[in-house]
């Protein structure tokens, strides 16, 4: 392995997008498959690898959807949350915002508490055995109607304790973020922070209202943001973070190859870019691979490494204490390199 390599394989990491539900390895896919009876149109855990060739994010999120009939039972999401969060453990990740699709499920009869308590209890879990700190983030369906969302937010409102963040994901082109506004005003209202996928598939204009009608606090993806230099421009002066996704956007055509993909000029111009997983089996790695597949295309370097830990740990929702605890962690360990 190279230098850099190593470097980034050891360096504590913060992940702030990654969806739970394409967390899903194919062999435990099987394993709830078996569980709860369900049959899978695969014969074995290499065809559905064989299976993930996507020529866009329809492809993908039609297979992500079926993929989640396995998931029925607290167990389930348990088994599914403890497992990423193992992960996390291999790649040196601190601390993880995760996002959860609870619509994905309650379509199919799952009930909201089902999802939620058994993910919230891996995830202190993962907290006490792991030394895995983490937050969640409820997304929004956005080919669903605003109907539908209000009453998902409804659902998530007893449990403020446990949500800390409001989300926007599935297909983007055709549902811009203004479907949304309402919601996320009363969202906002209830004091949870606020996030959206915008610009993977969608134009400049979808990131402007991310901003302007939702008064989102990151924007997930964000990669089509350098078409538009005032965008662009803006997003620098306000600080606003991008949780860009290498790896998802080779396997979803967003960009052709590595080689092409803007993280670098994103970096260049200021922006505050962070790197993340989104759905790693579907896509090929988690954060280790995300980061060293991307710094070995675009010839970054450790600095840059640095840069995207340290943005990641500011754009995360923790408190002021616990990013300081974080930043700490990060320029000890820095300094225990030489
Ligand atoms: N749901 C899971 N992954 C997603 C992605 N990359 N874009 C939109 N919705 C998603
Ligand atoms: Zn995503």
């Amino acid at each position: 392995m190279t230098d850099l390599n190593i470097f980034i394989a050891k360096i504590p990491k913060v992940e702030l997008h990654i969806h739970i539900e394409g967390s899903l390895e194919p062999e435990m896919l099987f394993d709830l498959a078996k569980r709860n009876a369900v049959t899978l149109p695969f014969a074995n855990a290499a065809e559905v690898r064989q299976a993930y060739n996507f020529g866009n994010l329809q492809d993908f999120l039609d297979i992500y959807y079926q993929g989640m009939h396995v998931l029925q039972t607290e167990q389930d999401f348990y088994d599914l949350t403890f497992a990423y969060l193992k992960k996390c453990q291999a790649d040196n990740v601190m601390h993880t915002e995760i996002f959860f699709d609870p619509q994905g499920h309650t379509s199919r009869g799952v009930g909201f508490e089902i999802v939620l308590n058994g993910i919230t209890h891996a995830l202190n879990d993962g907290k006490k055995k792991l030394g895995i700190n983490s937050n969640l983030i409820m997304c929004f369906l956005r080919h669903l109607s605003e109907e539908d969302a209000l009453k998902t937010l409804e659902q998530a409102l007893p449990y403020k304790d446990k949500i800390i963040g409001i989300g926007l994901d599935s297909s983007e082109v055709g549902h811009p973020p203004s479907k949304f506004e309402r919601v996320f005003v009363l969202a906002r209202a209830e004091g949870f922070k606020l996030v959206a996928h915008a610009g993977e598939e969608g134009p400049p204009a979808y990131i402007w209202e991310a901003l302007d009608l939702l008064k989102v606090d990151r924007i997930d993806h964000g990669n089509r943001a350098l078409e538009d230099k005032k965008l662009t421009a803006r997003l620098v002066k306000e600080g606003v973070a991008l949780t860009v996704c290498p790896l998802s956007n080779l396997k979803l055509g967003v960009v052709k190859d590595l080689h092409h993909h803007p993280l670098r000029t994103m970096l260049e111009k200021g922006l505050k870019v962070t790197v993340n997983s989104d759905d790693p089996p579907y896509f090929g790695g988690y954060m280790t691979d995300n980061l060293q597949r991307i710094a070995e295309a675009l010839n970054l370097e450790k600095q840059h490494i640095v840069t995207l830990t340290r943005n990641a740990i500011e754009a995360s929702f923790l408190d002021q204490n616990s990013k300081q605890v974080l930043s700490k962690h990060l320029e000890n360990w820095m300094l225990t390199i030489g």
